[in-house]
C-alpha cells in the first residue's frame, strides 16, 4: 500500500497541513462521520425555548454548534457540558429568552446568526446584540432582515445589510414570505419568528431547501404544516414547545469528503455508518451516481425523525455531468468535493444555478477554481458555477483555505491524488464542522 506523511503545524496564527504521498493511497475500512451540524444547531435552539428537558445524543462538537451553545446560554438556557454522548438542554419557554448582557457571538456560523434572528426579533421588549467573525460579518443578512421587517420587527444593521445587528424585540404579524432564494436558513428564521407570531405564517420557496426545522418543529409540539407541491411551510403561533429526544445522524456534508476520496482513489472500499440521508440532503448521492460512482446505501432506518443508512463507497472511474436546478439546494455544500471529484472525471462537468455558493463562507467558486487551478487541474469559473474539465493529473502545491472549512477538506483530498507535497495554509478552518477531518484522514492513510 502507498503511504502518505499527513502533518498538521502551526503557522502564526493559523494551521498548515502538508500533505505528501508517493501515490495516491487507497482508504479502507469503517468509519463514522461526526454529528449532523444543521441537526445539532436546530436541538440545541428547540430545546432551549421548549419547556422542559430536551436530550441531545451525537451532537457536533464543531465550532458552530458551539457558538449555537453559547449564544443560548447567554440567554438563560441551561446547556450541560458539551459532549457527542449526551447533552441536556433545559429549555426556558418560548418567548422567555433573558436579555443578554452582552454581545451575542455567532462566530462563524450563518446558522446561528440567520436563526437565531427570528428568535430575537419577536421575544417582546428584550434588546439584542449580535456579531460574527470576519468572514460571517460580511454575509448577507438583508435576506432574513427584510422578512422579519415585514412582518414588523425592529432591525439595525451595518450599511447593506451585514452584522453586527441589534434587534429591539417586539410582537410581530404574521406575513405569507415568497422566499426568492431555496434556503433553509432563511425558511427556518422565519418559521422561528412565526412560533411566537399570533396567527399563521407561511414561507415559500422556489424549491425545496432541507427540511430539518421543519421535521424538528413538529417532534417538538409546534403547529406546522407542509404543502409539498407548492414549497410551502405554515406555522401558527402560540403551541407549547416540549422537550424531546433528539438523536443526530452523522452529516453527510463530512461523509462527502470520503465518499469522492473512496470514488477518486484506487483500491479502495469505505464504510461510513450512521450518516443522515434525509432526501433534502442526499442531491450529493445523486450527482455521484451519476457519475457511475459505486456507492450503495445499507441498514436504512428512520431515527428521532430523520432517516439514517451506512453508505458503502468503492473505487470507481468517474465520468463527468450536468448539475444544476432543484438538486442544487439539495447539494448546496458539497459542491466544493464535487469539483474535486469532477477533476478526477472523465469528461467535462458543469455546475449551474448556484451563484449562491459566492455567499458561503467564502465565495466558495472562485476560491476552488482558483486553488484546484494552482494544483494543475482545468477550472472555469461561471457566474453561477463551474465548468470543470476532467481526467488531468493534479500536482502537490502550495493552496489555502480563504478561512473555509469545506474548502480545506476539500483540498486535502485533492491532495491525495496529487503528485508531491500539498501544503493548506488555514487548514483549522476544518474544525468549524469536522473537528476531527485530520485524524481521520491520517488514519485512513497510514
Ligand atoms: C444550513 C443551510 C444552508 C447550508 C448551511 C446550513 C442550515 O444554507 O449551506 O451550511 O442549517 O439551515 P442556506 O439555507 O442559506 O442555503
Amino acid at each position: 500500500m502507498a503511504s502518505s506523511t499527513i502533518t498538521l503545524q502551526p503557522a502564526q496564527n493559523h494551521q498548515t497541513l502538508t500533505i505528501c504521498s508517493d501515490s495516491a493511497p487507497a482508504i479502507r475500512g469503517e468509519i463514522r462521520v461526526p454529528g449532523d451540524k444543521s441537526i445539532s444547531h436546530r436541538a440545541l435552539m428547540l430545546g432551549a425555548i421548549a419547556e422542559g428537558e430536551t436530550q441531545i445524543a451525537g451532537l457536533l462538537l464543531g465550532e458552530d454548534p458551539l457558538s449555537t451553545a453559547a449564544c443560548f446560554r447567554a440567554m438563560g438556557a441551561v446547556i450541560s457540558e458539551l459532549n457527542s454522548q449526551q447533552v441536556t438542554v433545559r429549555g426556558i419557554g418560548l418567548g422567555q429568552l433573558q436579555e443578554p448582557v452582552t454581545v451575542l457571538d455567532a462566530g462563524n456560523s450563518g446558522t446561528t446568526m440567520r436563526l437565531m434572528l427570528g428568535l430575537l426579533a419577536s421575544q417582546p421588549r428584550r434588546f439584542f446584540t449580535v456579531t460574527g467573525d470576519a468572514s460571517l460579518r460580511s454575509r448577507p443578512m438583508k435576506r432574513v432582515i427584510q422578512p422579519l421587517q415585514q412582518m414588523g420587527a425592529e432591525i439595525w444593521c451595518r450599511s447593506g445589510g451585514y452584522a453586527p445587528l441589534a434587534v429591539q424585540g417586539k410582537a410581530l404579524k404574521p406575513i405569507h414570505f415568497q422566499s426568492p432564494i431555496a434556503s433553509a436558513q432563511v425558511k427556518s428564521c422565519i418559521l422561528l419568528a412565526g412560533l411566537l407570531t399570533a396567527g399563521s405564517t407561511t414561507v415559500t420557496e422556489p424549491a425545496l431547501s432541507r427540511d430539518h426545522s421543519e421535521r424538528m418543529l413538529r417532534a417538538f409540539g409546534a403547529d406546522l404544516t407542509t404543502d409539498p407541491e407548492t414549497y410551502s411551510v405554515t406555522v401558527t403561533g402560540g403551541a407549547t414547545l416540549r422537550g424531546q429526544r433528539v438523536i443526530v445522524p452523522g452529516d453527510i456534508s463530512s461523509a462527502a469528503f470520503w465518499l469522492v476520496a473512496g470514488a477518486i482513489l484506487p483500491d479502495s472500499e469505505l464504510l461510513i455508518q450512521n450518516v443522515g440521508v434525509n432526501p433534502t440532503r442526499t442531491g450529493i448521492l445523486e450527482a455521484l451516481a451519476l457519475m457511475e460512482a459505486d456507492i450503495t446505501l445499507e441498514n436504512h432506518r428512520l431515527v428521532t425523525g430523520e432517516p439514517v443508512a451506512d453508505l458503502r463507497v468503492r473505487s470507481s472511474s468517474l465520468k463527468a455531468c450536468e448539475i444544476a436546478g432543484d438538486l442544487i439546494p439539495r447539494l448546496i455544500d458539497e459542491i466544493p468535493i464535487l469539483a474535486v471529484a469532477a477533476t478526477q472525471a472523465t469528461g467535462k462537468t458543469v455546475i449551474r444555478d448556484a451563484a449562491e455558493l459566492r455567499v458561503k463562507e467564502s465565495d466558495r467558486l472562485a476560491v476552488m477554481a482558483k486553488q484546484l487551478n494552482r494544483m494543475g487541474a482545468q477550472v472555469n469559473e461561471l457566474p453561477d458555477g463551474l465548468e470543470i474539465i476532467g481526467g488531468t493529473a493534479l500536482q502537490g502545491a502550495e493552496v489555502d483555505s480563504d478561512t473555509d472549512h469545506r474548502i480545506a477538506m476539500s483540498l486535502a483530498i485533492a491532495a491525495l491524488k496529487a503528485s508531491g507535497s500539498t501544503v493548506i495554509g488555514r487548514a483549522e478552518a476544518a474544525a468549524v464542522s469536522y473537528p476531527d477531518f485530520v485524524t481521520t484522514l491520517q488514519q485512513l492513510c497510514q
